[in-house]
């Protein structure tokens, strides 16, 4: 062990009185390890949900029983069938040494020997389990969205920044060489002047079973499971990953699988801040059941010269261009279309394949590396990219959400106000012709057509009409003892 540097004296004296000042129980700093710097010394890494993605973290090519700079040293997990099985028992047949299991993340966040903390829960806990993280001095791979809503996103960058903490987005396609070429190619000029990218999302959902009222699963401590959210009964069928279609806990797929194609699309367009303003329509058409996220969604991003168009579809349907869940970047001379995790291609204004974009990369890596440099921009996602791109998905759920019901006929109208309206109109006309193919009938079953709403992008506020009902949206009501802290105190 090393023996305390003036720089570890300093961040404790610092955190000792920001405790006092906030009473907050993780706020000591990694004092009892002083974190290696050196390539020899393996990180010890907790891994808090474990069901669906955390197995990636765990598993998968460059995931941390696969490091040998790193070593799985605990598992957490509400559900401790899950935490045990597929966290503790697996992690242990692989490596051969067993880690500590929680299943309450407060008591892993005690254990001042973990240097590294990934997240995989649902959606509502990123956040907060992040800072928490963060404030006990550890650093923290945090999956997308990095927020369920958009001030608790602002509030990570703030405890990250704060408490000189690693902490990067689960976005992997950003360490992907193929994508970030083709970011490159897009932001070079090679296909002309870009003032469009358009995300696709066209990622089948079926029903999720009907609404009533169901047992949870006797393994789950449901107090942890719901944490920052309400703690009401469970109206799904199907405990785990289905949470992400009610509001309460997920982002509808905008914020699940969407925000990967966000992030790219913000990315490509080089815009840091979000935006003037946003609407978004949709609706959840197709079936009726305990979800409540659209699954079929238009959000249109205006950032002045610059449109980010936004398309969920969860019916089924052909791609776009080629890209079913993908980013196409329209410019003046071409066109850039990303149709896979980690890569695409430039096409000319006619069609021709002018170039392929191909090659993978090592998102944990990345984040490794940034844990031992100490840099936060040697980060390919840093929280900060995270929490932006995971905002602009919160917004289309806010336009979307305040929105009401609206005839068929006088939809054209409400589009004709959206900027520009030509690709406003096209993108609908695409929309309602999908829905036909798929026999949903909007007389019948009209489309919500989302409040249009202004922003201050860089504050991070709405203005103008309707603000006062959507600046409350920015954050939430949350649960004692579960409450992300605000800026001051983080
Ligand atoms: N980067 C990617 O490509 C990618 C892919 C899939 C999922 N994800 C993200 O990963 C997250 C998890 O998704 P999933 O499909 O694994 O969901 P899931 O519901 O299958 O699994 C979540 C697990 O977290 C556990 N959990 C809930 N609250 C907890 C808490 N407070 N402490 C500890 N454990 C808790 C649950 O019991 C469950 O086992 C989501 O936010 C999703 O958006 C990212």
């Amino acid at each position: 062990m090393a023996r305390q540097s003036r720089r570890e004296f300093l961040e404790r004296s610092m955190f000792a009185a920001a405790a006092a000042a906030t009473g907050s129980q993780f706020i000591e700093p990694r004092a009892a390890r002083a974190q290696s710097t050196s390539p020899n010394e393996r990180l010890r890494v907790a891994v808090i949900g474990v069901n669906g993605r955390g197995q990636s973290h765990l598993f998968e090519a460059g995931g941390f029983t696969n490091r040998k700079d790193c070593e799985v040293v605990a598992i957490c997990d509400a559900d401790e069938q899950v935490g045990q099985t597929r966290g503790v028992a697996a992690v242990e047949k692989k490596t051969g040494k067993k880690p500590a299991y929680y299943q309450d993340l407060r008591k892993l966040l005690e254990d001042k020997s973990i240097d590294i903390v990934t997240i995989a829960t649902p959606n509502h806990w990123h956040a907060l389990a992040a800072i928490w993280a963060i404030q006990a001095g550890k650093d923290v791979y945090v999956e997308k969205p990095v927020s369920h809503n958009v001030s608790e996103g602002r509030r990570i960058v703030d405890a990250a920044r704060k408490h000189g903490r690693i902490c990067q987005t689960g976005t992997q396609c950003r360490s992907m060489a193929g994508t970030i070429a083709a970011i490159e190619y897009v932001q070079s000029g090679k296909i002309g002047d870009v003032k469009l990218a358009r995300g696709l999302c066209y990622k089948s959902r079926g029903s999720i079973g009907a609404r009533g009222v169901y047992d949870v699963p006797a393994s789950v401590d449901y107090d942890v499971w719901c944490g920052p959210a309400p703690m009401h009964p469970l109206t799904r069928p199907k405990f785990h990953y289905d949470w992400h279609w009610q509001w309460d806990y997920g982002n509808g797929d905008l914020g699940n699988q969407g925000i990967h194609q966000m992030d790219i699309a913000r990315w490509g367009l080089g815009v840091d801040d979000l935006g003037r303003g946003v609407v978004s329509y949709g609706g959840r058409f197709g079936y009726e059941d305990a979800g409540e996220t659209a699954n079929t969604q238009v959000s249109v991003f205006d950032y002045g010269d610059k449109t980010l168009v936004f398309e969920v579809r969860g019916l089924k349907t052909s791609p776009y261009k080629g890209a079913g869940v993908g980013v196409i970047f329209h410019g003046s001379n071409g066109y850039v279309v990303l149709a896979s995790y980690d890569g695409g291609a430039a096409f000319d204004l006619a069609g021709n394949k002018v170039q392929d974009f191909k090659a993978g990369g090592d998102h944990y890596g990345n984040f490794v590396d940034a844990v031992r440099s100490r840099k936060p921009a040697d980060l390919r996602a840093d929280i900060l990219q995270g929490h932006l791109s995971s905002a602009l998905c919160h917004l289309g759920n806010i336009s979307y959400r305040l929105g009401e019901p609206v005839p068929l006929a006088d939809v054209r109208s409400h589009l004709e106000a959206t900027r520009p309206a030509a690709e406003a109109l096209e993108t609908f006309e695409r929309f309602s012709g999908h829905l036909a193919e798929n026999h949903v009938d909007l007389e019948k079953h009209p489309i919500q057509f989302g409040a249009r709403l202004a922003l201050d992008g860089k504050a991070e506020t709405f203005t103008g009409p309707l603000s006062d009902k959507a600046n409350p949206m920015l954050s939430r009501d949350y649960r004692k003892g579960f409450v992300v802290p605000q800026a001051a105190e983080v």
